[in-house]
């Protein structure tokens, strides 16, 4: 696996290439799921390309950001044994030369006023920073992002929109853990009886879908938000929305692509999860 720092490096590197270019973002701290985008990307792809960056200038929380998991040799172990071609580990003066403090705009409309646009304030435009450096240094022909962010894809749809990027975002199944846990970087930061407790998330998710039938989804949203109360969890929102615009919507319509979105804090660690209802 070759490994730049630079990102003239990798372009020189990626120059010589020919073929096509998969690109997996991350933040480390890698796990199966980061690993199954890898391995999609590496099976439609001739060369796959993986960015470990923890984006400062995504995390409205400076706690979250001094806390969040880094675990870079077993990172690059992983990296190498599934076969990645090219690691991108940039500093952060690489990628923000002149800083975060006067970051672009990017104009992502409603999207940033929902679910986590409403609740992590800026936290989609620094994701949008980050991602079109990243692009821009890498130029991919396919971007592989996880569902497990449901609405961070939707924001990187509307981002390719706005740059009128011809990259094809291809978006991959939330991988879990046996007890239904979405996996995540944060995890690592749950204790062990927390990370048992935490497939109540997965629980809640699951009884909404099986009870859409009969009961009208006010009713489930208040039990649940009850349940993971009881269970020592805060959660910030558990909505119910379009799956192709995430309109929010106030019952289940069958007709319509549902997801039903939830973030909540157990431990003091922000999970989020989602599972589409059809
Ligand atoms: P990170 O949380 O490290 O996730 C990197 C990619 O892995 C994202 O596309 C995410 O949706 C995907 N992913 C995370 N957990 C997953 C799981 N359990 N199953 C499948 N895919 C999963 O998301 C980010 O980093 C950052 O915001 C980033 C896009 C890199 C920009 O900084």
């Amino acid at each position: 696996m070759f490994i730049f720092k630079k990102i003239a490096d990798l372009k020189q590197f990626l120059e010589k290439q020919t073929g096509s270019v998969g690109f997996v973002p991350t933040m480390g701290a890698l796990h199966k799921g980061h690993l199954s985008l890898i391995e999609k990307a590496k099976q439609e792809n001739s060369l796959t390309v993986c960015s470990v960056f923890i984006n400062p200038a995504q995390f409205n929380d400076k706690k979250d950001f001094e806390k969040y998991p880094m675990t870079l040799s077993s990172d690059i172990d992983m990296l190498s044994q599934v076969g990645t071609e090219v690691l991108f580990l940039p500093a952060s003066d690489e990628i923000y030369p002149d800083g975060i403090g006067q970051l672009a705009g990017y104009d992502i409309g409603y999207l940033d006023t929902i679910l986590d646009g409403k609740f992590r304030p800026g936290h989609f435009n620094g994701v949008c920073n980050v991602v079109d450096r990243l692009l821009e240094a890498v130029k991919p022909s396919r971007l592989y992002m996880g569902e497990k962010d449901f609405q961070q894809c939707l924001v990187v749809r509307r981002l390719l929109e706005i740059k009128k990027s011809t990259i094809e975002l291809i978006t991959c199944p939330t991988r879990r853990e046996a007890n239904g846990l979405a996996m995540s970087s944060r995890n690592e930061l749950l204790s062990k009886s927390a990370r048992e407790k935490a497939s109540a998330i997965f629980y809640c998710l699951k009884s909404i879908r099986d009870e859409m039938a009969k009961t009208p989804f006010s009713s489930l949203q208040e039990r649940y938000i009850r349940y993971l109360d009881s269970n020592s969890f805060e959660t910030e929102y558990l909505l119910l929305a379009d799956a192709e615009t995430l309109d929010l919507l106030t019952d289940f319509a069958p007709s319509q692509k549902m997801v039903v979105l939830l973030a909540s804090r157990l431990e003091g660690v922000r999970l989020i999860d989602n599972l589409r209802m059809n």
